[in-house]
């Protein structure tokens, strides 16, 4: 789809520059840069965190960040919350049909419903999660979030996110990732734009570890792709928006924040197309945990357990023998937002619709519905079983995620979803094994 270069792999130090000699030699802040830009570093981790750990990058800018008016609090962005509550919230099985894309005009920063969530931008842990649809680009305003990086999942419509450290294309079936901080400006490919928005507040994003499976698998990091800088050199009547600590506020800015024009560090932007993701599954009997399909993960404090994982249910094969093959039934301490960016899910036979999307709180049952269930009993299952033109995905997290007021009294909110397992019959008779 796309012209625009990438630097390939995850993680990597990348030095990149859209002027020849841009990146001064040998230093990270000379006394005059190339060009008469500026040095400014932009740290995504602590100083001192670990050099695994550390995030952080070396821009070379036409003019340094802090060259912008006062913020003041505006209130245009209204359906984007911070606010999850901290009441008893509902243990049932949710599920939502697909937003309809708006009629009056609605960009990508204003077209974000948050849905559900749980910690706090404060504390530096949690989520918040969102869908978004939109019908236009963003037009003279750049936008950065303080709060959390930036987990862009596109379900329909392509979006070019033109952000500081350069130019990334994404369509449905790839996510974006923006670290927390970058400034940027999406435009929309096409007429109109729907997906999801999960904002990480806790430790940055990134690969699973791989334990026994080896070096290999999962999502591999060469197929991650940071951009090579890019700038543009526009002076006019902007408007940066900000998010921070839940809150949004507007500067104008007499220039593009998009200024960078050499960069090189650890902290950037990145994306990943889904469709590279290589499936690892069972080859004798029963099912692996769906951790098995994790893409990225947040880790907390505790070890082996999550702040976030993302995790997808792409296209594979199916050949567990003398085996229920699709997802079981199944009970999680942890809590299980879901959505579709296309085809069908696996587990469901319908109801689970491109767009939509699901949530299995803390020790909510769920599993395949009446349907699904009865057919994978009988099914002749001597041959593979072939999955294909679906990718389902799961935001999954430690702390119980919390549905907004606003998704409670959608109308998109699903009355009869309990209904999906109450057709599932009892086949219990004691007299035969
Ligand atoms: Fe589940």
């Amino acid at each position: 789809m796309s012209t625009l270069q990438y630097q390939t792999g995850f993680g990597n130090h990348c030095a990149t520059e859209a002027l020849p000699g841009a990146l001064p030699a040998g230093r990270n802040s000379p006394q005059a840069c190339p060009y008469g830009l500026y040095a400014e570093q932009l740290s995504g981790t602590a100083f001192t965190a670990s050099r695994f750990e550390n995030r952080r990058s070396w821009l070379y800018r036409i003019r340094p960040a802090a060259v912008q008016q006062p913020f003041e609090a505006c209130t245009d962005i209204a359906s984007w919350l911070n606010a999850f509550g901290d009441g008893p919230v509902t243990p049932n099985q949710l599920r939502w049909d697909p937003l309809d894309i708006p009629a009056e005009p609605t960009d990508f920063i204003h077209g974000i419903r948050t849905w559900a969530g749980n910690g706090n931008p404060d504390d530096h842990t949690g989520v918040s999660i969102n869908l978004y649809v939109a019908n236009r680009s963003m037009q003279d305003s750049y936008f950065y979030n303080a709060d959390a990086e930036m987990l862009i999942v596109p379900q329909e419509g392509r979006l070019r996110l033109a952000t500081e450290l350069g130019l990334i294309d994404i369509e449905p079936c790839e996510i974006a990732v923006i670290p927390r901080g970058v400034r940027f400006r999406v435009t929309l490919i096409d007429p109109s734009a729907r997906g999801y928005l999960l904002e990480n507040f806790g430790a940055a994003m990134r690969l699973p570890e791989l334990g026994p499976i080896g070096s290999n698998c999962l999502a591999n990091a060469r197929d991650f792709k940071t951009p090579v800088a890019w700038y543009e050199d526009l002076e006019g009547d902007f408007a940066l928006y900000a998010k921070f600590t839940g809150g949004f506020w507007r500067a104008r800015i007499d220039h593009s924040p998009l200024d960078v024009v050499a960069w090189h560090g650890t902290h950037a932007p990145y994306k990943y197309d889904l469709r590279h993701f290589n499936a690892i599954g069972s080859i004798s009997y029963d099912h692996p945990d769906p951790s098995i399909f994790t893409v990225l993960t947040s880790p907390s404090d505790t070890p082996g357990t999550a702040n976030m994982d993302f995790a997808i249910f792409p296209p594979r094969v199916l050949a567990m023998e003398n085996t229920f093959r699709p997802p079981w039934f199944h009970r999680n301490v942890a809590s299980e937002f879901m959505g579709l960016i296309q085809g069908v899910y696996d587990a469901k036979a319908e109801g689970f619709l491109p767009g939509g999307a699901s949530l299995h709180n803390c020790m909510t049952p769920h599993g395949p519905d009446a349907e699904t269930f009865e057919k994978a009993s009988t099914a002749d299952i001597s041959q593979p079983h072939y999955i294909r033109d679906t990718m389902a995905f799961m935001f999954e997290t430690r702390r119980v995620i919390r549905p907004t007021a606003a998704a409670l009294a959608s109308p998109a909110l699903q009355g009869n979803y309990y209904q999906a397992w109450q057709g599932l019959k009892k086949h219990f008779n004691p007299s035969k094994a």
